[in-house]
């Protein structure tokens, strides 16, 4: 039998690997993705072929997880718990469906994956495995090992050749997860939610006192609600996300710092720093501010936190995440026109907007001024009237002494 694991290089999936092989004599076949974590992919090669692996992908997706699972996903405005972008939450279902291709591609019938046994992760990934391959079978390394705790890891590394590389530079005390869309850190110091992180975990982006002293401003052109350009220049989903996150991070936008419900019940405390992404919010509201419907507008915030929630507990690849997609997406259709937004000091605020085909805005209507006669203020009396009319009554009787 043949398992695909999702391998990051890193220490835990290289146990993994030696593991699965022992524990299953199985063969192994490596994946690793390029989804702009930051991290050089070629010792990840050089890993796994000392390691004896003979069938290795490296697959860059930076621009398929940009285009089909970002710019889908802020189409809805989604946060999850009023806070969170779903940085790691949005990465899972394309690892699960390469994972899920490169098995049928080399005839493996399992795959694994270096996901702890207590967390969100497992459950995107095996949600997203069970929904592409329902025959699949799912090895959960830890949930299975006896490798409980850190010390167990490394001496199991030890006495089986696996390379440690302990003072490793930039080597973090905090968990954490990197792609196109964010930085994440948990664990460690961070366990106790009273405890501020240190100023030199934030890896992404300037402390807003350190930001520039003067703001900078960028042009973001939409059409059928994504991002297309900047500054007019014509851009690449994943060109806008990493030019973002640059020019952000610079002025210090995108920190977060909270404590999450995971799906499997624990309350979690976590760090982020999401700085396209918290540019990307502010400016599609804006620009749907403009060219969207007040109800079809309003239905979209009510829909939001479900969807948010979808994608959080990892129900991408569910067929009401998919049916909810499309009314998101139709939404989009007249999503088209500019949005500019001023960068300073750890803030993003729109200063403009403007639509030449899709605005709904009406200045001739909106006026203070003379609006020669288009909206007849006589009309309110009546609208206001019937309005009021259940409340009047409940007035009434509330009088009468009830
Ligand atoms: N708590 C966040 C989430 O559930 C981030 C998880 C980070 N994952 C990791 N393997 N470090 O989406
Ligand atoms: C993990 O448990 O592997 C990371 C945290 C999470 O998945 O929520």
């Amino acid at each position: 039998s043949k398992v695909v694991l999702a391998y990051s290089g890193g220490l835990d999936t290289s146990v993994i690997l030696k593991w699965l092989s022992e524990r299953y004599g199985c063969e192994v076949v490596t994946f690793t993705a390029d989804i702009g974590q930051g991290e050089e992919l070629e010792p990840a090669r050089d890993k796994a072929r000392k390691a004896g692996v003979r069938e290795i992908y490296i697959d860059d997706l930076k621009e398929e997880f940009a285009r089909d699972f970002v710019f889908p996903m802020f189409r809805a405005n989604a946060v999850y718990e009023g806070e969170y972008l779903l940085g790691t939450s949005i990465a899972r279902p394309l690892i699960a469906k390469r994972q899920i291709e490169i098995a049928r591609e080399t005839g493996a019938d399992a795959v694994a994956h270096g996901a702890t046994g207590k967390g969100n992760d497992q459950v995107r990934f095996e949600l997203g495995y069970f929904a592409l391959n329902p025959d699949i079978q799912v090895i959960a390394p830890w949930r299975e090992w006896d490798l409980t705790s850190r010390e167990r890891l490394l001496a199991y590394a030890a006495s089986h050749g696996i390379a440690v590389e302990h003072k490793r530079q930039g080597a973090s005390p905090y968990s954490m997860d990197a792609n196109l869309l964010h930085i994440s850190y948990e664990g460690g110091r961070l366990e106790d939610p009273w405890q501020e992180p240190e100023a030199s975990m934030w890896r992404w982006t300037r402390a807003a006192e350190d930001a520039p002293d003067a703001p900078q401003w960028l042009e973001l052109t939409y059409t059928r609600g994504d991002v297309t350009a900047i500054d007019g220049t014509p851009m690449t989903p994943a060109q806008v996300l990493a030019t973002l996150n640059a020019v952000g991070g610079r002025h210090g936008i995108g920190r977060l710092d909270l404590v999450e419900n995971r799906y499997v019940g624990i309350k979690s405390r976590g760090c982020y720093e999401t700085p396209g992404g918290t540019i990307l919010l502010r400016a599609h509201r804006a620009m749907e501010s403009l060219t969207l419907d007040r109800e079809v507008a309003h239905l979209k915030d009510d829909l939001m936190p479900r969807y948010a929630a979808l994608i959080y507990n990892g129900y991408w690849w569910s067929p009401e995440r998919k049916l909810l997609q499309q009314l998101i997406d139709q939404s989009q259709e007249t999503v088209n026109g500019r949005v500019r937004v001023k960068l300073f000091k750890g803030q993003v605020t729109v200063v403009g907007r403007e639509s030449a085909s899709d605005s709904l805005f009406d200045p001739a209507i909106a006026t203070f001024e003379d609006d020669g006669g288009r909206y007849n203020q006589g009309d309110a009396t009546g609208f206001i009237r019937l309005s009021a009319l259940r409340l009047r009554t409940a007035a009434r009787l509330a009088r009468k002494g009830h």
